[in-house]
């Protein structure tokens, strides 16, 4: 099958003289301290635990044992994003997401795809295009074959469309894309196009903070509802719940079990608990981390709520602390299940301990 190897869905013949598109497209332990000993996270729940990587986080030797060890599944954290696949002129790169989905292949584990479309992410060659000689919704669908049809019979999914939500819940963001191909129809559309690349792998829709703002929740839901009633082959919801020790006890069961009103499959997609971001509580760091450990228990109890067919996966956004993109934010957050030694924290066992 031969793939489109840039925007422009053009063969690589010609392309040739085109200055749009010139190119194809269990670690060891460093300190004495006794650690608590909790069986792999994946030989204890029944579903798929997934985690965050990055290409280069496979090239750790430690970290690469521990994610296989840890984990079933693997999506990666930026790879898959536009930023990463499509060059400034229009041509596509594949070698990090490749290199992940080599390793999730070598130890058997899932691939889950992230993100076709999201409003953050553009790039100029999309912006570029107009009414010329490539339209651009058949730019938006070449790409949308591309990356997915090149993972075909591998991605058990793929989050299709992310953050579609406005922040305080007031409709659907503004983008790119809702301006050139309708503020509806780019999802219907994208989820279309993502069925037609590959039949077999599970869709999502994915957002984040329904657990904090109840009316972007709602919103969330009515969307889901009209895209399922627009035809839109749409597979499973998934929560991204980047969430903070003062998370408010009892939203985040609240949540999934409202996404799984449909009897779609759920993802709990990108789960970390910030300590940092805990700014209602003035608690020692010991407290916090209990804390932690209690929302880390509640996600778990809440997806076990879920009829176990609808138990799409859970997946951290990264395992090892040391690798936490909110480390950016605070170097001192530690959100993850296991600490900067790949050792499993309280909340790990917290976790652990509802769903085994
Ligand atoms: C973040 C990654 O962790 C960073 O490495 C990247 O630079 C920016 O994106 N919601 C999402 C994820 O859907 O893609 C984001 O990941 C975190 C918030």
């Amino acid at each position: 099958m031969s793939l489109p190897t840039s925007l422009y869905g053009l063969s690589r013949r010609s392309l040739l003289g085109s200055a749009l598109a010139l190119g194809a497209c269990q670690p060891a332990a460093q300190s004495q301290t006794p650690t608590v000993s909790l069986p792999p996270l994946r030989s204890i729940a029944p579903f798929p635990v997934g985690t965050a990587v990055q290409a280069v986080h496979l090239t750790d030797p430690n970290l690469a044992r521990l994610i296989a060890a840890q984990a079933s599944q693997l999506t990666p954290e930026w790879e898959m994003k536009m930023e990463y696949i499509v060059r400034d002129d229009g041509t596509f790169r594949f070698e990090a997401p490749d290199a992940i989905a080599a390793f999730a292949r070598t130890h058997g584990l899932g691939l889950f795809g992230h993100t076709l479309v999201w409003y953050a992410q553009t790039s100029p060659a999309f912006e570029r295009l107009d009414e010329g000689r490539v339209s651009f919704a058949g730019a938006y669908r070449n790409y949308i074959h591309a990356v997915v049809g090149r993972y075909r019979g591998q991605a058990v999914g793929w989050d299709v469309v992310n953050e579609a939500v406005a922040e305080d819940g007031e409709g659907w963001r503004d983008s790119l894309w809702s301006q050139r191909l309708g503020a509806f129809d780019h999802m219907v559309l994208a989820f279309q196009n993502a069925r037609e690349a590959d039949p077999a792998a599970k869709l999502f829709l994915n957002d984040y903070n329904l657990e904090w703002i109840p009316k972007k929740r709602a919103t969330f839901l009515r969307l889901v509802e009209r895209l399922l009633a627009a035809g839109a082959p749409i597979d499973g919801v998934g929560t991204q719940t980047h969430v903070a020790a003062d998370q408010a006890p009892g939203e985040i069961a609240r949540t999934i079990a409202e996404l799984g009103q449909f009897g779609l499959q759920v993802h709990v997609s990108e789960f970390d608990v910030s300590l940092s971001r805990a700014k209602g509580l003035r608690l020692n760091r010991l407290e916090l981390e209990r804390q932690q450990a209690g929302v880390y228990a509640e996600a778990a109890e809440a997806f076990m709520a879920l009829p176990s067919r609808q138990r799409f996966a859970f997946s951290f956004w990264g395992l090892r602390d040391s690798e936490s993109w909110l480390k950016r934010e605070d170097a001192g957050d530690t959100p993850l299940p296991f600490d900067d030694q790949g050792r499993p924290k309280a909340a790990a066992v917290a976790w652990a301990a509802q769903v085994g």
